[in-house]
């Protein structure tokens, strides 16, 4: 049987990686935009029955998204049966209730508009909100870069992982448990009414190596509150690893001069720092399901 991968503009070379290590055929896409900024696709050559779409939505979030719902839809007219979507990184994936009245839930919209588009299974790297698998009829797999990341990390010296908060504990047990070290995350205690300090809730990191893993760096304010904090509690060295390398405007500038010896990200975005391909992680998990 054949089947055919095929890169949206946004994870041609992730798409690429991932065709090479399952010995898929890559489909020469045509994806170009008219002179007025409307979206052109054209997919050549021999269609099969299974194709799989990859194309992360993160910024041009909008343009992304609309070239992935024209690649779904042109794929089911062209009469394709199973569409498998990888979305390494799910933009639009954060807001997954009506916190005002009248706010759009966009996570649950842009679920219905992928299915109606065509997709039969859904494949992603970390989702931020593990709540917005409900919004989906079809199967959404969720893989974890967290065993790509930690071998990343091996070299390093009896590291501790820190989340910078509570939600991040899971990414770091989850390394922690790879690299059989130890493991924390920042907590904020009251001192007084008026006095709030955050630290790490119970491991002393002076002198020591520390990782701070995230899902996600956005603005980078979370990364830099945290790498001044260990480094004010002793670190001797610190590294930032994330999935989605978002990094907004000048993050990463922002990041290396709070004091970061270094920052490791995943290609589920293209960023300067995203060195650890989720590649062989998508690739297993296509052959599993
Ligand atoms: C929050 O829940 C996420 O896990 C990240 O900590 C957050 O998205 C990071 O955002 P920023 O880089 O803007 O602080």
């Amino acid at each position: 049987m054949i089947f055919l991968i095929i890169g949206g503009s946004a994870s041609q070379k992730l798409a690429a990686k991932v065709a090479w290590k399952l010995q898929d055929t890559l489909s020469p896409i045509e994806t170009r935009k008219f002179p007025d900024g409307e979206r052109y696709i054209r997919i050549k050559g021999d269609i099969p029955q299974d194709v799989t779409v990859v194309q992360s939505t993160g910024y041009p979030q909008d343009e992304n998204l609309m070239e992935l719902f024209l690649i779904l839809k042109n794929l089911k007219d062209l009469g394709v049966k199973n569409i498998k979507v990888v979305i390494p990184y799910f933009g639009y994936g954060r807001q997954e209730r009506r916190f005002k009245e009248g706010e759009a839930v966009s996570a649950a919209i842009v679920a219905e508009l992928l299915e109606a588009a065509g997709a039969s299974e859904i494949f992603c790297i970390n989702l931020h909100e593990k709540d917005m698998k409900k919004f989906f009829n079809i199967p959404v797999h969720e893989i974890s870069a967290m065993p790509t990341i930690a071998e990343h990390l091996k070299e390093m010296d009896n590291p501790i992982i820190i989340g910078p908060d509570k939600g991040a504990l899971g990414f770091a047990e989850e390394i922690a448990g790879i690299l059989d070290c130890d493991c924390d995350h920042l907590e904020k205690v009251r001192l007084s009414p008026t006095k709030v300090e955050t630290k790490p809730k119970s491991i002393d990191v002076k002198g020591r190596e520390v990782v701070i893993i995230d899902d996600i760096i956005s603005t980078g304010g979370t990364i830099v509150n945290a790498t001044k904090i260990l480094r004010e509690h002793g670190a001797k060295k610190v590294v930032v690893a994330c999935v989605h390398a978002v990094l907004v405007e000048d993050a990463l500038l922002k990041i290396f001069a709070a004091g970061v010896d270094d920052v490791i990200a995943t290609d589920t975005l293209r960023s300067e720092v995203s060195a650890v391909s989720v590649a062989s992680l998508i690739a297993e998990k296509l052959e599993e399901v």
